[in-house]
């Protein structure tokens, strides 16, 4: 028996749950722990009772429907997440939060019998922009890595802590520690997200198996000069703090592509005081983003970083202090689950092609208490966090014919 997944149903889901959080210009808001996300989770929610597959949601807000097996434990998830960045696409987080979600329902139209349950995940807060270092939230609740302090410490830009937020959407946090699923409790995790890059595009095949995660590594520098009045104080008198700051942005970009191969290195964030018209800049906060597959790349891009930073500072007489905000290892996606996910195209004449991913997703924190895979589905513009994020339908469909397959062999299918 071959299963084949309605492709008119996916583009249909799609486009109705970017209409949860739609903005005037085509883009989508579903902040992390917001009502946006909590409406989105329950639309999903309601999609999957519709099929008949129960629900639950765990103390984190993440979402489980469940498809029983023959056996209990240990089972087989797939899934993603439905928050967004503000202003984001339709298919970061919802193509791989649907694709399940088409899994389910055409496993479910087949009167599919696996031996392993599957359960279909939606997991909450993925992103990071309202809560910074809480992205991930939901799926790193569940392998353990957060718990009721981490949602007590974290909080947006307007002071509302984690916890808050929770509370509001009737989450306990005091109940985070529930979420914690035990190692061997799952036996494998799919991710099915779009590509946010364009090594599919330059291949030209639509569909994608992730072999690695880049690693992240986030800093924030502090440069401290002297703020003076930018009329009275001669230029050789000065201890300009932006002008220090503005030569340590070139040199970690000089040095990012000194470095070269795949790492990428950035200055995302800004802040001058006093950042009057009048007044010679006192301090400057810059925050650095650096990724790369390769934990060789990071450490001297990490070299270079505290080099730079130490002889700008000596050579313009300024202070300056380095925190680290976040490190995280490269990882190495499950061999077996790539293997798998190859066979699984080759016998349905899908084309894939092994690529990196240079992008955080859920799947990172599930490699933490079991074997996790990735497939992407091809981004022919590359952009992603934008209303300009797309993809094919027919790739789309492709991917998700993709995640169906791997699913069946992985779960020892036997037929009813
Ligand atoms: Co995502």
């Amino acid at each position: 028996m071959t299963m084949q997944i309605n492709a008119v149903r996916l583009k249909r889901n799609i486009i109705a749950l970017s209409e949860i959080g739609g903005q005037p210009n085509g883009g989508v808001t579903r902040l992390a722990y917001s009502i946006q996300e909590k409406q989105a989770r329950e639309w999903v929610a309601a999609r999957f009772q519709e099929c008949g597959l129960p629900v639950r949601l765990d103390a984190a807000g993440n979402l489980f429907a469940h498809l029983r097996g023959r056996f209990p434990l240990p089972l087989v998830m797939t899934g993603s997440h439905v928050d967004t960045v503000p202003n984001g696409g339709h298919f970061d987080g919802a193509a791989g939060t649907l694709a399940a979600l088409e899994v389910g329902n055409t496993l479910r139209e087949a009167g599919f019998k696996p031996v392993n349950s599957i359960e279909f995940a939606v997991f909450a807060a993925e992103e990071s922009p309202r809560f910074k270092a809480g992205n991930r939230f939901g799926s790193r609740a569940l392998v353990g890595q957060v718990g009721p302090a981490d949602a007590e410490l974290l909080t947006d830009e307007n002071g509302i802590t984690l916890a808050q937020a929770m509370c509001a959407l009737e989450l306990d946090p005091a109940l985070l520690p529930t979420a914690q699923q035990r190692h061997g409790a799952i036996k494998a995790f799919l991710e099915l997200h779009i590509e946010q890059g364009t090594e599919l595009q330059a291949l030209g095949i639509p569909v994608g198996v992730v072999t690695r995660v880049a690693g992240t590594r986030r800093y924030q520098i502090e440069v401290w000069g002297r703020a003076d009045h930018s009329g009275g104080t001669p230029m050789h008198a000065r201890q300009d703090a932006l002008a220090a700051a503005s030569q340590i942005i070139l040199e970690i970009e000089r040095a990012a592509n000194e470095i070269g191969g795949s790492l990428v290195e950035t200055v995302t964030t800004l802040s001058v005081e006093p950042n009057a018209m009048n007044i010679v800049p006192g301090k400057v906060v810059l925050g650095v983003d650096m990724r790369d597959i390769h934990c060789d790349a990071l450490d001297r891009a990490t070299l270079a970083l505290f080099e730079s930073v130490d002889s700008v500072a000596q050579q313009r007489g300024v202070a300056a202090t380095i925190t680290v905000l976040r490190e995280t290892a490269p990882i190495k996606l499950a061999p077996h689950l790539c293997d798998a996910m190859r066979e699984a195209g080759a016998r349905a004449g899908i084309p894939t092609a092994l690529v990196p991913s240079h992008t955080g997703h859920d799947a990172i924190s599930m490699s933490a208490i079991t074997d996790s895979g990735m497939i992407f589905v091809r981004n022919p513009g590359g952009k992603s966090h934008s209303p300009a994020e797309c993809v094919e339908w027919d790739d789309l469909a492709l991917a998700t014919q993709l995640l169906l397959e791997t699913i069946v062999s992985l779960t020892e299918k036997v037929h009813a």
